[in-house]
């Protein structure tokens, strides 16, 4: 019975695995094969859920790393792992999990092996900016969205500890009248934990806001700020580090997530209690009006168009592994690695 469920005070649709037991998701794919495009975070794991779960899958690729990768994790040349378009044509539901930039680049070779089939996204990227990236599906076609919450990775490390991410799920188009259905089917398929309804549009704005936003972009700012500011004032690093990261990822932060952000509140001291709530306002203010420039940058396809220059870039791969070297080369990284490896969990233990 799918559940009507009070968000803070709006009643929201979710669907659980319990609507949709084993036997019911191989009866819906019973005549389909899942056809996994790409091999980043999100194909990798979600191919190989969908695999441990039983369903028929083909991984779909170019020669390179994703390639090597796939066969390492077990698909077979020939057998499960083919040439994209022969994948596309293997497969009944077109899992379209390259990078948003490679889905406008293949998309010329893609579009006409969709149709009767179902085309599968996990971000509704290429279609709202379609202006851009000219991924426009014919109309003989289910196309339905899977949007899982969090990294492919952990699509994968809370399927097999037997929990699952959440994700959204969406229908742009319904050709087979079977393509609500079939959408959430394929989230719980995927490993989903539960699901809520959205469109293209909303999860695209939403998603490339937070990705900038609180979850990637404004935590590596904010904690830098404060590690500079520190450092600045004479402390250590291992001092500046541990009272701006590390006490957050491994204290307060997984409190926050278990409990809620009073609670966590509530079981620092009354010092720090009333330092927060003092401060908070004042944070606040400084970052709301960043916050809406995102907003407008996401909505008015800044965002998107810096996206698929940047991604589209034959040596992508290799600009963002320069930056994020530097990220890992600067001191607040360096400190990371030797507070890691301080941890007792991480040190040898000496033999009596
Ligand atoms: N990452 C996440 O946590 C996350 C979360 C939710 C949704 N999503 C969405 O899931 C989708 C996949 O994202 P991802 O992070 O898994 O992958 P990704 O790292 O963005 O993309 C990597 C894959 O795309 C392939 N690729 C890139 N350009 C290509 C081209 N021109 N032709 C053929 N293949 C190309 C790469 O192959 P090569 O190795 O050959 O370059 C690789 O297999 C995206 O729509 C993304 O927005 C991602």
């Amino acid at each position: 019975m799918v559940k009507q469920i009070n968000f803070g005070g709006v009643i929201e649709t979710v669907y659980e695995r319990a609507d949709f037991p084993q036997e019911k998701l191989n009866q819906i794919f019973k005549d389909d094969v899942f056809a996994v495009i790409g091999y980043g975070t999100q194909g990798r794991n979600q191919s190989r859920n969908l695999r441990d779960k039983g369903f028929k899958v083909v991984v779909g690729l170019r020669k390179g790393p994703s390639w090597d990768l796939a066969k390492e994790d077990g698909w077979v040349e020939g057998e499960t792992l083919f040439e994209i378009t022969e994948a596309c044509n293997k497969g009944t539901i077109i899992m379209y999990l390259l990078s948003d930039a490679g889905q406008k680049a293949a998309w010329s070779s893609i579009k006409e092996l969709v149709h009767g089939k179902t085309l599968y996204f996990s971000h509704g990227f290429s279609i709202v900016f379609k202006d851009k990236t000219g991924v426009v599906p014919p109309a003989d076609c289910d196309v339905i969205m899977v949007a899982p919450k969090g990294s492919g990775t952990t699509v994968r490390t809370l399927f097999l500890e037997g929990r699952g991410i959440n994700s959204s799920v969406a229908v742009f188009q319904d050709y087979s009248g079977k393509a609500e259905e079939r959408a959430y089917a394929a989230g719980i398929a995927i490993g989903s934990g539960y699901l809520y309804p959205t469109t293209f549009e909303r999860e695209t704005y939403s998603d490339l806001t937070g990705e900038r936003g609180t979850l990637m972009g404004c935590i590596q700012g904010i904690f830098k700020a404060q590690f500079e500011v520190l450092i600045a004032n004479g402390h250590t690093p291992s001092e500046a580090f541990n009272e701006t990261v590390e006490e957050a990822t491994q204290s307060l932060y997984p409190l926050i997530g278990k409990n809620g952000m009073d609670w966590m509140y509530d079981n620092c001291s009354t010092t720090a209690r009333r330092g927060a709530l003092d401060w908070m306002d004042k944070f606040y203010a400084a970052t709301k009006p960043v916050f809406e420039e995102l907003y407008e940058s996401v909505r008015n396809g800044t965002e998107a168009e810096n996206t698929l220059v940047a991604n589209s870039k034959p040596d992508y791969r290799e600009s963002l592994a320069k930056e994020l070297k530097d990220l890992r080369e600067s001191q607040m990284w360096q400190t990371a690695v030797t507070v890691r490896s301080l941890r007792p969990e991480n040190q040898k233990v000496e033999k009596q």
